[in-house]
């Protein structure tokens, strides 16, 4: 296994903020660490946006990935763990879709969110990439109904609490296997299982990238797993970064 050793906190700021101090407190960290939080209190989401992580109700945790791979491939590191994340909740029958870039949702409501930051270190130290992932696990109904966009976890969803540490530990083995086939291929080795697990293929959808906001009709993604949309002059676009809305299915 890559994805060890784990180290459990009952509360932590943020564990992706944690495992970036570690790295700066020993920049020769090996890639594979994994710290994992019972609760957060200032838990992020892309942009900033807060992120909740009610004490023992989400599988919340961040994960170091340092390999000699081409500095590329690091744009699609949320694609790939997002499919982990369907992958297991697919074993356990939950039909999750993925969102690009970095969600996964159940019923159009978000359950996970994925937040991968790369930390460039000085020197010919290999980078790092913190993958962080956020799981709604037990929360309950009403407090999922206190975050500001529709959201759901996997007891609203199938009325059963689950064991967290054991779902992690399925969770865990996904994401091994899906970064070790991306270390060797990039892109390339999730690209099906990505497409196969989102229903926003051809939708229409207002993308709102870095300085610019278009509405267009998605229609792919590209060779590092950055989407594709095609105006309304008929123009493909490539989006690197950024929100995109369906706005008609
Ligand atoms: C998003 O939806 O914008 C991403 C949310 C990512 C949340 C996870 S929880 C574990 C890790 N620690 C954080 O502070 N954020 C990520």
């Amino acid at each position: 296994m890559y994805f060890q050793p784990v180290k459990n906190f009952d509360s932590l700021p943020s564990t992706n903020t944690r495992l970036r101090e570690m790295l700066g407190e020993d920049p020769a960290l090996p890639g594979g660490l994994v710290v994992c939080a019972t609760s957060q209190t200032q838990g992020r989401g892309r942009f900033e946006r807060k992120w909740i992580t009610p004490a023992g109700q989400c599988l919340t945790f961040s994960a170091m990935v340092r390999m000699n791979v081409p500095a590329e491939y690091l744009l699609c590191l949320p694609l790939v763990t997002g499919v982990a994340v369907v992958e297991t909740l697919k074993q356990l029958h939950i039909a999750a879709k993925l969102k690009w870039p970095n969600d996964v949702l159940v019923n159009g409501k978000k359950i996970c969110g994925i937040l991968c930051e790369n930390v460039s270190l000085s020197g010919d130290a290999p980078p790092a990439a913190i993958v962080g992932v956020g799981l709604n696990v037990n929360l309950p109904v009403e407090i999922a109904a206190e975050i500001d966009q529709p959201a759901t976890s996997m007891l609203i969803e199938t009325s059963q609490k689950y064991c967290i540490p054991g779902l992690f530990n399925v969770l865990l083995e996904e994401l091994d296997d899906r970064v070790a086939a991306w270390a060797k291929d990039g892109f390339a080795a999730v690209r099906q299982a990505w497409l196969a697990n989102t229903d926003d293929m051809g939708m229409e959808a207002e993308v709102r990238g870095v300085g610019e906001i278009f509405p267009g009709t998605i229609t792919g993604l590209g060779r590092l797993g950055q989407l594709i949309v095609t105006d309304h002059e008929g123009q493909p676009r490539e989006v690197l970064e950024g929100d995109v809305k369906v706005t008609r299915k």
